[in-house]
């Protein structure tokens, strides 16, 4: 099959991929990106693995055809962890026992990431409500709640504020 040409940005860096037209996203972030990062689960959009996000919102990178991004800008787990140590969502989870295999934790960082970047101090059920879409199938979720509320307390405590976008910061 022919091969097209996708002009994207990841994680603020300008890229190119020639990509089938049939690939999703996922697979091309991984594939011809490296970015393994993203992990895929049931590739039909239930679990939230893939979660990724494409201008300013999360986005299932299963259901998401690689050219359907062109021009997009597109953050994923590599983008939203430090080049050293852990982000504070990151730490929190481990803080709060929020992961075990740690399958499904790089979806769980990315919609926490663009829930925080968003709305430094969610609710309860703000922060329920944001990770509803992601499947766990170790922690019983209790963890992973509990992990975001001690970020949401931390950012009242600090005074945090709505990031301009969510895209072009590394937490
Ligand atoms: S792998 Fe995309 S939602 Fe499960
Ligand atoms: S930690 Fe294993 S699936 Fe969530």
């Amino acid at each position: 099959m022919n091969k097209r040409r996708v002009d994207l940005t990841v994680n603020n860096r300008a890229v190119s991929m020639m990509v089938e037209p049939r690939l999703s996203l996922a697979d091309a972030l991984r594939g011809e990106l490296g970015l393994t990062g993203t992990h895929l689960g049931c590739e039909h959009g239930v679990c939230g693995a893939c979660t990724i996000i494409v201008d300013s919102d999360p986005v299932r990178g299963c259901l998401m055809l690689a050219v359907q991004a062109e021009g997009a800008e597109i953050v994923t787990i590599e983008g939203a962890t430090p080049v050293v140590g852990l982000s504070e969502i990151q730490a929190a989870l481990r803080e709060f026992h929020g992961l075990q295999c740690g399958f499904c934790t790089p979806g769980m960082v990315m919609v926490l990431h663009h829930l925080f970047s968003n709305n430094p101090v969610p609710s309860d059920s703000e922060i329920r409500e944001a990770l509803s879409g992601q499947l766990c199938r170790c922690t019983g979720y209790q963890g992973i709640v509990n992990a975001a509320k001690a970020v949401a307390a931390r950012h009242m405590h600090q005074n945090v504020q709505p990031r301009e976008t969510s895209q072009d910061h590394r937490e």
